[in-house]
């Protein structure tokens, strides 16, 4: 087997090829004067199984690209197998058409994937799970949830926690991480009653003298996590923690949660980490680099991925 990787990740790609006891597969991927992706692979990949690690985050569009021109490289050059492998999916958020002529991204970028020759996907809590069936070919969504509550276990009094989950839709993922923590689950749910009126942040649960953590997929602007953070205070918890999958982290997202009242943020490295994100004081990252390396070391010798999270 191979691994290789873009320019997004690559961090935690070297991890992952560490933890596979192999060096990370040597590529050329730059850019022409006008800022056309360049690739070359420059090792014989003839008959082996390859995987690509890439994240489609920040700058999303050059990421994506360099993603399938990777494949199609490996493929024209008689890979017997390739995987890609994405940390972080994203375009993930338009997965449906909420409204009349909108698009839905998601199902365009599996398509993208699968057309560029990719055989498989393996990626790391999609938005929403059924982008799993947008790609046409087997695709392992893996949980961050066992890293992150084996993280809560190490650095919180999990006896008074209660999980959060900061909206409807992510309350799936709150339960799981309930579930293994043994705590109690509680929901904050947004409501705008008109449009152009603020929102009302309804808690519901009881989270008076609690330790809350909230969870989530995605961070972007950190609206969502420190408005959530807010209507929890405000309700009598005694301090609220953040685990959150992606930190996408855009604009001023890190100064904002660096002035929220959070207690803590933390994040995992499906994202490679800013220097803004590594300076901050209230956030940490936690490393995917076993559980994505572990999923590539099973899907290479044809051994469950599920039993993963068993
Ligand atoms: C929404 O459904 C997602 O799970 C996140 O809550 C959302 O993407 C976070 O975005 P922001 O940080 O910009 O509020």
């Amino acid at each position: 087997m191979k691994i290789f990787a873009g320019n997004s990740n690559e961090t935690l790609a070297k991890q992952v090829a560490e933890h596979l006891d192999i060096p990370l597969g040597v590529a050329n991927v730059r850019r022409f004067a006008d800022q056309e992706i360049f690739v070359e692979i420059l090792e014989n990949v003839r008959g082996e199984d390859c995987f690509v690690l890439q994240s489609t985050s920040f700058p999303a569009n050059d990421n994506l690209m360099e993603l399938l021109i990777m494949i199609d490289a490996l493929r024209r050059a008689s890979a017997r197998r390739i995987t890609a492998v994405i940390p972080y999916f994203g375009y993930a958020r338009q997965d449906r058409k909420p409204g009349p002529r909108a698009p839905i991204s998601a199902k365009l970028v599996a398509n993208m994937i699968t057309e560029a020759g990719a055989d498989r996907v393996l990626t790391l809590d999609l938005h929403a799970a059924q982008i799993q069936g947008f790609f046409d070919i087997p695709t392992d969504n893996l949980f961050a949830v066992p890293v992150l509550s084996r993280d809560a276990k190490e650095h919180l009094d999990v006896q008074n926690v209660m999980v959060v989950s900061p909206d409807v839709g992510g309350v799936v993922r709150a339960r799981a991480l309930a579930k293994r923590l043994d705590s109690l689950l509680a929901i904050v749910d947004k409501r705008r009653d008109k449009p152009g009126e603020s929102e009302v942040m309804n808690v519901i649960g009881d989270v008076k003298g609690k330790d809350c953590i909230l969870i989530d997929d995605i961070i972007d602007s950190g609206g969502t996590l420190c408005n959530a953070a807010e209507a929890l205070l405000k309700m009598g918890a005694t301090s609220v923690t953040a685990y959150i999958t992606h930190g996408v982290l855009s604009g001023g997202a890190v100064a904002r949660i660096t002035s929220s009242k959070l207690k803590e943020l933390v994040i995992t490295d499906s994202i490679e980490p800013t220097s803004a994100v590594q300076a901050a004081s209230n956030i940490r990252v936690v490393s995917i680099a076993e559980l994505m390396g572990e999923a590539v070391k099973r899907t290479a010798s044809e051994k469950s991925v599920s039993s993963l999270f068993d």
